[in-house]
């Protein structure tokens, strides 16, 4: 689907990353990534369900020997965060002594990639990063540091490449944001 503009549920959405830019922005994440973690092998945590595409086309830009693993978190509903992130579900990698990439779509308050940071730590990796294809720096509420960042977005809304408003939009191959 390529349409400029959609509709999704109630509100319409415009175009605001093309593909092109997405897959360039990745690639520039996987080089980095292939030259830092030579010899290490890291086991990739892609965060379900949004990071599916992001780590798909992520790692097949990746040169090094890799692993690649999905769990799932759950704290977003609606268009507002509920700062409320459950369970890890589906995590059966050993992660002790591991180099651990956390993949995320999107980091906005940060709850959900802070409070899954605590959770992999007290089970002491080697080392753990994080990945994500988009940053929103406005809605920061931890001292986080992201490592790889493929693009930082103002404080709007986005939908499309994995992300979803609702439950649709994450088959979109371009990034929108709320007209
Ligand atoms: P955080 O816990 O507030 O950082 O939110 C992270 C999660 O909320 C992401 O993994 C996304 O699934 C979702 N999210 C945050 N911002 C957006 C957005 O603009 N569009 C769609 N989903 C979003
Ligand atoms: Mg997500």
């Amino acid at each position: 689907m390529t349409p400029a503009r959609i509709t999704l549920h109630d509100k319409t959405f415009e175009i605001n990353i093309p593909e092109r830019q997405i897959l360039q922005a990745i690639e520039i994440i996987a080089a980095r990534i292939s030259s830092d973690y030579a010899g290490k092998q890291p086991l990739f945590l892609a965060i379900l369900n949004g990071a599916f595409m992001f780590a798909a086309d992520l790692l097949k830009e990746v040169s090094i020997p890799c692993e690649v693993s999905f769990l799932r978190v759950s704290s977003y509903q609606d268009m507002h965060s509920t700062g409320q992130v459950s369970e890890i579900i589906g995590l059966k990698e050993e992660i002790k002594d591991r180099h651990i990439i956390i993949l995320e779509d999107i980091v906005d308050t940060g709850h959900t990639v802070y409070a899954l940071l605590q959770n992999l730590i007290s089970r002491l990796p080697a080392s753990i990063e994080i990945a994500a294809l988009l940053l929103k720096p406005e809605c920061q509420q931890h001292p986080l540091q992201v490592k790889y960042i493929g693009k930082a977005i103002p404080n709007e809304f986005v939908v499309g490449y994995g992300l979803d408003y609702n439950g649709l939009g994450r088959n979109l191959r371009h990034i929108y944001k709320l007209v």
